[in-house]
């Protein structure tokens, strides 16, 4: 039988991963993956996290399993860093990495009775693989327009006609990915009235805490539309926020009623024994370290504020700059690692083949990959195929 399986198409992503590692030129430039890159391209560890992996190395006495639900008190910590107080009654489980919370929140979904999830699109490349994986329909709702790079609020909202009581709709919280444009407080407000109007539960991917606008205000939104529904199910990755990428630190949140969290509990618990047993200890367990030790996380909010302004900065260099067809000044207004710009097939390939330029296949650029020295070269890389 193995034998008869067919070969799948790599993953958009890593496909452009693995061609950017085999070009040989020296002067190529990586705009490909969602990686934070120093001034001088690198990806260093925080020293936060250097320290809390010291004192984990130090104090360690067991390697035996962490439990189910995890490390309860990582959980904690990042659900009251992202949400507050009002995280004290959601049900959470830790997860393997952003995307393993959002594959258990799908399968949470589906085993709750919803049939389909919305996906605002354009949106990560990775969403559709994992509701599908999750045997959920996915209902795509254009909600951008790429050309004039605006969010198309009441667009968004049309298509919750697509849904039906008990299905989901998947909000990035902040920096969205791939557009690096996040919904104003008053969108947030029409988006949390539709929600609880038509009984849809909002699905929230918050990856980037920190990465914007500060650690409270990109989480601001969300806060205000997570106060006001019912239900909710929320994936956080601290992958960027941490910078701890390789070590697959995430976390489900589930906000439902009292009656209700016992069953959600034992579902998660039962959902994710059947896929990875009992989740990985080490990312978490440095997060735990770093928000629970107030020297440390003062060093880590440091460095995520210079992370965060070494971001802004490159935005504003690179909004200074005009190219043809391209909406280059909103660049500056936008937020977190990435954004999306209006270009074709063509005009991707010609960045790739003629001048080394690696982006995704729809154009998404990671702002956060971008060398400074490297900012006039792709302008003028930018000039000549725009
Ligand atoms: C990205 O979008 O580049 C990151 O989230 C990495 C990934 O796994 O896709």
């Amino acid at each position: 039988m193995i034998e008869t399986l067919v070969p799948k198409a790599p993953d958009p992503l890593l496909k452009i991963i693995k061609m950017f590692r085999e070009d040989p030129r020296t002067d190529k430039i990586d705009l490909g993956v969602g990686v934070y890159k120093d001034a001088s391209g690198n990806t260093p560890v925080m020293h936060a996290v250097k320290d809390a992996e010291a004192l984990l190395l130090a104090s360690q006495k067991t390697k035996t399993y962490v439990g189910q639900q995890g490390d309860v008190d990582f959980l904690k910590l990042v659900g009251q860093l992202a949400f507050g107080e009002m995280a004290r009654d959601f049900v959470s489980i830790q997860a393997v990495g952003g995307t393993g919370a959002l594959r258990l929140g799908c399968d949470l979904l589906r085993e709750s009775g919803a049939k389909r999830v919305v996906l605002p699109t354009p949106s990560w490349p990775n969403h559709p693989a994992v509701i599908a994986a999750a045997r959920l329909e996915r209902v795509d709702v254009p909600f951008f327009d790429v050309a004039t790079q605006k969010i198309e609020i009441d667009r968004l909202i049309d298509g919750f006609v697509h849904a039906t009581r008990g299905d989901a709709v998947i909000l990035q919280a902040c920096c969205h990915n791939p557009l690096g444009a996040d919904f104003s407080l008053q969108q947030w407000q029409k988006l949390a009235n539709a929600c609880d109007a038509r009984g849809i539960i909002p699905f929230i991917d918050l990856a980037y805490q920190g990465f914007g606008d500060g650690i409270d205000e990109d989480v601001a939104g969300a806060r205000l539309l997570l106060e006001r529904v019912p239900e909710a199910v929320i994936a956080v990755s601290e992958a960027k926020s941490f910078g701890v990428y390789r070590e697959r630190v995430g976390a489900l949140y589930v906000k439902a009623a009292e009656k209700a969290r016992h069953a959600v509990a034992s579902n998660l618990a039962a959902i994710a024994r059947a896929n990875y047993s009992m989740p990985p200890d080490h990312g978490a367990a440095i997060v735990r370290e770093v928000l629970s030790d107030d020297a440390l996380r003062q060093s880590w909010r440091e460095e995520l504020d210079q992370i965060r302004s070494h971001i802004k900065s490159t935005r504003k260099v690179l909004s200074a700059e005009r190219v043809n067809s391209i909406p280059m000044h909103l660049i500056e207004d936008q937020k977190g690692m990435f954004s999306t710009l209006p270009l074709n097939d063509a005009q991707v390939t010609a960045l790739r083949e003629q001048h080394g330029i690696y982006m995704t296949d729809a154009a998404r650029i990671n702002v956060a990959g971008l060398r400074e020295p490297d900012i006039p070269r792709f302008v003028d890389a930018l000039r000549a195929i725009a």
